[in-house]
């Protein structure tokens, strides 16, 4: 009779704990994933605002103007990731295998740094000769907040791929962070030949399968 008291009580107990379990397990995963579906459409919605923002800035065709607006969008963006950074770190998210936040505060954290990146990025692509030159002032704390989330963000694959990640790869090649492709060329750049030839931003297919090419600027 005890036995069977025993017997039941641990019964009821497991079935209850696995219950529990799933059901918590996942919740938690919906809601993540839930959560990380719910960003990407948001991001998609932000990447063709700043998008949209960055042609304005190159459609000014005024340098001092353009200058100006790049110096405060890097002194508005930097200190931001930095502050993100250290939430991030300080709760040991890792891109590659965290999941998705569910509260607030680090999805705020989050986006700040997966949304400047390409943003700069938009900005450096579209007016190099400037936002490099910005960039150099600023080196000491913009340089190593870039390298960093550019490599944040490049292993967040849940979000960076096809020409999110082509992006990535051409704004590594024109700062500099690796060699340029002999096929890369940046019709924006001052030094650039003929502003107006059809072919601009090259990549080779061979070393960058995943995404699209960037042939002309509309791509971008
Ligand atoms: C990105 O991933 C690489 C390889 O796992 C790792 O060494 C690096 O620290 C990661 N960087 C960031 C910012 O998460």
């Amino acid at each position: 009779m005890i036995m069977l008291q025993l017997f039941l009580l641990l019964f009821s107990f497991n079935l209850q704990i696995c219950l529990g379990d799933n059901e918590k397990t996942e919740g938690k995963m919906d809601t993540n994933y839930m959560n990380q579906q719910a960003y990407k459409s948001l991001f998609a919605a932000k990447r063709r605002e700043h998008i949209e923002t960055a042609e304005k800035i190159l459609h000014l065709n005024d340098y001092a103007k353009q200058y100006k607006m790049v110096e405060i969008l890097g002194e508005t963006i930097f200190p931001a990731m930095k502050d993100s950074k250290e939430k991030l770190e300080k709760a040991n998210y890792i891109p590659q295998s965290s999941p998705f936040p569910t509260d607030k505060n680090m999805q705020e954290a989050l986006g700040v740094v997966l949304e400047s990146i390409p943003f700069f990025g938009d900005v450096l692509l579209r007016l190099p000769d400037i936002t490099k030159d910005v960039y150099k002032r600023h080196k000491k704390d913009w340089v190593p907040l870039f390298k960093w989330g550019m490599e944040f963000c490049q292993n967040s694959t849940f979000l960076f791929t096809g020409h999110h990640s082509t992006q990535l790869y051409l704004m590594s090649q024109e700062i500099g962070l690796i060699p340029e492709d002999p096929e890369y060329e940046n019709p924006f750049r001052k030094s650039s030949e003929d502003p107006d030839i059809k072919i601009k931003l090259k990549t080779k297919s061979k070393k960058f399968k995943k995404g699209p090419k960037l042939r002309t600027r509309n791509e971008l």
